[in-house]
């Protein structure tokens, strides 16, 4: 009887294109889905954007958009990416969405109702400019261990030691450069560690492999640890009920975002969702990288454990990619996104590769450019399209495209094709592609020796039938090297399928045989690699990476990350500014704030005390009686030093390098400047 499966892929964040790395998990769970469904299962592939937390509201505020505009831009590219490398999801959602709030604010109030949620208070880093607290990734400062400076709150990636924010030295906000402050605040806490021993009988079950396993012993036995899953606003995210500035933290909607993908399926095909999610008619498994194991195996399964959701039969976790033997390098033109990829090669190839190297443990597996281009060009090129390559013009140019009956040579090595389809299965069902693939070539490799035996090429000459009956066996055994193949190359499979004129392959055909049956014309399977394709990829990786980081530099000055744009500000608003000729009457130090200098302003009669933070450039003796531009019909704010009753025109990076915009002696104070 046929298994009903429910598969899903980490959700990627909606601040950044699809790259190589993360085509590894998604190319890894394409093939297994499709798999299924080819071996008669019924499978369902949902995944969705990662939408919300702090960097998606500070990429927003970079590009001057409301986060809404940056996730829908970017789920638009992630899906075109997607669709690009035939990963074909059941449903691909995003965790900004109705389902996703309402599931999100279920197992909240079934976890708080349940005692699992706790509020405690803490406190942290706070930039009282950004008026924002600041996770450690949005701080910035001098590494405490080998000094490296502009280095991220929580770890070196200089030296890659790891800290608190607390011990960076000098401290910044990475958005703005404000030193922040300490700041207390309430906060929702999840009891993880009240759900220790239900997650520890999970593991004996069989929800991870044993490596991971192991590594959760060692998270068991340094204790479990309530999770902070609450974060006060400004934030993109779900805001907690009955809350006005606190909002569910990311990483508490976003598995929940499976859940929402299944439900908003559900929901446009009429199915129970209740029954889906929540049956065990339905087997659940997550494909996740090695990297949120923490979130995936103890977090998630915690979460539902407590507000009585069943868990998936099995976490699988792959490791990282590197390249050429090392992590991916902007520099190195080795950061390599999807759609820079696909510009210069076919996509397929990728999934061939992939489906080579992996072998369902958590080992990282290694994209060696010289052993892509020399595997595409042998095995796929070489091998298996030359099968048909050599075949197919032959049969529809000279035998009428009629393939004829096999002989018994030709049924044995059929047979030995068709007995390696036990095996092939269950390296897949074990996510062993990599041992697939190697039985896939060995067994090109039986049929292509078959045709070097018979030398169609030459038969044809003298014996038309004879050839005939070579040529049906070596298309059949094209066509069931291409059912064992079709999980990782759709569109290889789906061109063979066209030349052999039949319709869409599965395992149910692996030992059915085309005799006497037409076929169409060939159409090219694939083209061999050329290595200045790989080279000009590198290149234009390496400057895509170069002119993203010079915009992040150039767009902040000190800071590395980019400085928000404000929302748009309209020629009527900014007509609204009222300029005047100032002249400087007074300038005094501010006791205790060493950039301030307060300013008495003569604006034509009117006089306006300014505080302005210029102290570092100019000595209050530079400054009287000089003629100044002054922001006339500004607010007045109340300062720590007093009020401010307007602002004097001046610019530049900070500290000493301030200036004053000054004007022409001859104008009058009060004048209006346009
Ligand atoms: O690590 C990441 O890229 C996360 N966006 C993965 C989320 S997976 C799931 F929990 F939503
Ligand atoms: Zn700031």
């Amino acid at each position: 009887m046929s298994r009903k499966i429910i598969v899903t892929s980490a959700l990627p964040y909606a601040n950044g294109p699809i790259h190589i790395g993360h085509l590894v998990e998604y190319l890894q769970t394409d093939i297994w889905v499709r798999f299924q469904k080819a071996i008669g299962n019924q499978c369902w592939y949902f995944c969705a954007d990662d939408t919300h937390g702090t960097p998606i509201m500070i990429k927003a505020r970079a590009e001057g958009i409301e986060p809404e505009q940056l996730i829908k831009k970017v789920y638009a590219e992630h899906t075109r990416d997607f669709d690009k490398y035939h990963i074909k999801f059941d449903n691909y959602y995003s965790t900004h969405s109705d389902e996703n709030r309402q599931l999100s604010e279920l197992i909240f109030q079934r976890l708080s109702e349940k005692g699992s949620i706790v509020k405690g208070e803490i406190e942290q880093a706070y930039c009282e400019n950004c008026k924002m607290f600041l996770p450690d990734r949005f701080i910035r400062g001098t590494c405490p261990k080998c000094k490296a400076e502009n280095q991220y709150g929580d770890s070196c990636d200089s030296c890659g030691a790891t800290y608190q924010p607390t011990d960076l030295i000098n401290p910044v906000c990475a958005t703005c450069g404000t030193t922040p402050v300490r700041k207390k605040s309430i906060h929702y806490f999840f009891r993880l560690a009240d759900y220790q021993q239900q997650l520890k009988d999970l593991m004996a079950g069989g929800y991870t492999g044993k490596s991971v396993s192991n590594k959760l012993d060692e998270w068991f036995s340094a204790g479990l640890k309530d999770w902070d899953i609450s974060r006060d606003g400004p934030y993109f995210g779900f805001k907690i009920p009955g809350e006005k500035n606190k909002f569910f933290y990311v990483w508490l909607d976003a598995p929940i975002g499976y859940m929402a993908s299944c439900k908003n399926y559900c929901d446009k095909n009429g199915l129970d969702f209740e029954k889906v999610w929540n049956s065990n008619e339905y087997e659940l498994y997550h494909f996740i990288g090695k990297d949120i194991m923490y979130f995936h195996a103890l977090f998630w399964p915690a979460t539902l454990m407590g507000s009585g959701f069943r868990i998936a039969k099995r976490l699988f976790v792959h490791g990282f990619l590197t390249v050429n033997g090392e992590k991916m390098s902007k520099s190195k033109g080795t950061f390599i996104k999807a759609e820079t990829y696909a510009k210069h090669l076919d996509p397929e190839y990728l999934r061939f590769y992939y489906a080579s190297k992996l072998a369902g443990g958590v080992e990282d597996i290694d994209l060696s450019l010289d052993d892509f281009v020399a595997k595409v060009n042998s095995d796929l090129v070489g091998k298996l399209a030359n099968l048909a390559s050599r075949s197919v013009p032959m049969l529809t140019g000279k035998l009428d495209s009629m393939l004829g009956t096999i002989d018994a040579a030709g049924k044995k090595l059929l047979h030995q094709l068709v007995s390696a389809k036990e095996q092939i299965i269950s390296d897949y069902e074990n996510l062993d592609y990599a041992s697939v693939m190697r039985q896939i070539a060995l067994l090109a490799d039986a049929a292509n020796k078959y045709v070097e035996q018979n030398k169609p090429w030459d038969t044809i000459k003298t014996d038309a039938e004879k050839t005939r009956t070579v040529l049906t066996t070596i298309l059949n055994a094209a066509k069931i090297l291409t059912v064992y193949l079709k999980p990782v190359l759709p569109v290889f499979a789906e061109k063979i399928e066209k030349i052999l004129n039949i319709a869409p392959l599965s395992f149910a055909d692996i030992e059915t045989v085309l005799e006497n049956h037409k076929i169409n014309e060939y159409i090219r399977l694939a083209e061999r690699v050329d290595k200045d394709k790989v080279q000009a990829m590198l290149e234009e990786s390496k400057n895509e990476s170069a002119v993203a980081k010079a915009m992040a530099d150039g767009q902040t000055g000190q800071v590395t990350l980019a400085e928000p744009i404000e929302p748009e500000c309209t020629i009527d608003d900014f007509k609204k500014v009222d300029l005047r000729v100032a002249k400087v009457v007074k300038a005094e130090k501010v006791v205790g704030a060493d950039k301030l200098l307060h300013l008495e302003l003569d604006i034509g009669g009117i006089t306006k005390n300014v505080f302005a933070g210029i102290a570092q450039a100019y000595v209050p003796e530079q400054l009287v009686g000089r003629l100044v531009i002054c922001v006339a019909n500004l607010q007045s704010r109340k300062m720590k030093f007093g009020i401010s009753e307007g602002m004097i025109l001046a610019g530049g990076s900070g500290g000493k390098d301030i200036f004053m915009l000054g004007i022409d002696s001859g104008a009058k104070p009060g004048q209006r400047i346009h």
